[in-house]
């Protein structure tokens, strides 16, 4: 399993250039087998888990090739299967956004039921109330979601939580749906904007995303198109926090300014400063930076995330601070393996208390999940000594060539697999 040693105390300077976002990729990637023909996606990041996704839609009968590092062309036929191999799927829970997608293709699907993970039960129940409503018949069968609906029709649907996943799945099922459906408490994140973009340029009729009111007019048929992933908001953060908690002086490149203002705002606050262009921003640390709150919340509140990237951050600020996170009932785990390194962090149920320490230290730790990570990979750049981070394959699904851009902005790390 891949291991991370990092070389800590060195601040981070220089430009670092932000890849395609890996969730608007991932819904992107799942929304291209709605149409037959060749779709063509760019700034496509090269990681694991956009190979996942290939690799299931390859295996129902796309043909999926890379035409450059960061292009991949898809070339969807009608006898696409309805049926996502669960091989595959196991490996990644974003597959379960082919539900709403070969719904709306094939009339039917099967898509193993993703198992939760490390940061959550991740349950579907808003999936299935809205692709129910839509008209579809959804069973759960040996572990399979049998999903069957030929003539969805369009409704209103209202979401309890404005779940990503579950206005997207939603989404894509409406755009074949006779009618019109609205969605309301929809999820903003710029995620389903890029999708909802991406679904327009097919010739469907979404409006509204990036609103908790979206309304689609279903239509008769769509096109492959070609089309660019939005830049990784998430990934622009954690360079941005890496930045900060170093002392460092970085420019961020290639961003969209509007989805970054909630951690913007954050870094400010922490004493960081921050100078914002539309496409760039640059990030200045100091010597010692300030405490302060975070509450994840939906877009555009404070993304769940870069909660625990903003928790490395925190380790070492000046006095006392509170995280609650409101998304994921399990997302604070990275605070256990963060006091193997010297910080002081209390964890009670949904909110984490962090008392500033002077320093960190390099220590042996284990990355829990993707975010948990990326906090730790900051916390190494940031401690003295060495830090070795044990199962860094999952920082690899989320983070296009991590140690080559750590490299270039001056850190010292090593990937020994
Ligand atoms: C997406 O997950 C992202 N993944 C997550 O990023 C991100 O953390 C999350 O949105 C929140 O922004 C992808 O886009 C592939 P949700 P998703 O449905 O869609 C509850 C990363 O690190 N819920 O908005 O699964 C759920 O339990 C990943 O890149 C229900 O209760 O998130 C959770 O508490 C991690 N019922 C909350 O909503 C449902 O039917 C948010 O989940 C669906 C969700």
């Amino acid at each position: 399993m891949a291991r991370l040693i990092i070389d800590g105390g060195k601040r981070l300077q220089g430009k670092v250039r932000i890849s395609g976002a890996k969730n608007a990729a991932l819904a992107i990637i799942a929304a291209s087998v709605m149409a037959e023909g060749e779709t063509i996606l760019e700034n496509v990041p090269c990681i694991a888990d956009v190979e996942y996704q290939l690799d299931i839609i390859s295996g129902m009968g796309a043909e999926v090739k890379w035409l450059d590092p960061n292009t991949v062309r898809l070339v969807v036929p009608d006898t696409i299967s309805s049926s996502a191999p669960y091989r595959l799927v196991k490996k990644l829970r974003a597959s379960n956004l082919l539900l709403g997608a070969l719904l709306a293709r094939k009339g039917m699907a099967e898509v193993p039921l993703p198992g939760g993970c490390d940061i959550g039960a991740r349950p579907m129940d808003l999936h299935f109330k809205g692709l129910t409503a839509l008209g579809a018949e959804i069973r759960l069968k040996h572990g399979f979601v049998v999903a069957r609906g030929n003539c969805l029709s369009g409704t209103r649907i209202y979401l309890d939580f404005p779940s990503v996943g579950a206005t997207e799945n939603i989404m894509m099922a409406a755009c074949r749906a006779s009618g019109v459906t609205v969605i309301e408490n929809a999820a903003k994140e710029p995620e389903v904007v890029d999708l909802a973009n991406f679904l327009n340029a097919m010739g469907a009729k979404v409006r509204g995303a990036g609103t908790d009111l979206i309304k689609i007019e279903g239509v008769s048929d769509l096109r492959g198109v070609r089309y660019a992933v939005i830049p990784d908001r998430i990934e622009a953060g954690t360079y941005m926090i890496a930045a900060a908690a170093t002392g460092g002086d970085v420019w961020v490149d290639n961003i969209i300014a509007t989805h970054l203002q909630p951690i913007i705002a954050k870094l400010q606050e922490v004493g960081a400063v921050v100078e914002e262009k539309e496409t760039a921003i640059r990030v200045i640390g100091r010597e010692k930076l300030f405490s302060t709150d975070v509450k994840t919340l939906p877009y555009p509140g404070f993304p769940t995330d870069l909660q625990s990237p903003m928790m490395s951050l925190l380790a070492v600020a000046k006095g006392t601070s509170i995280i609650r996170e409101n998304i994921f009932e399990n997302r604070l785990q990275v605070a256990e393996e963060l006091k193997r390194m010297g910080a002081s962090v209390k964890v009670e149920g949904q909110v984490a208390v962090i008392v500033g320490v002077e320093q960190l230290y390099g220590a042996r730790v284990n990355a829990p999940d993707l975010r948990a990570g990326a906090a730790l990979v900051i916390a190494g750049l940031m401690a003295e000594g060495t830090t070795e981070v044990l199962n860094a394959s999952v920082i690899h699904r989320g983070y296009e060539h991590l140690k080559e851009k750590l490299t270039a902005l001056g850190a010292s790390i090593q990937v020994h697999t």
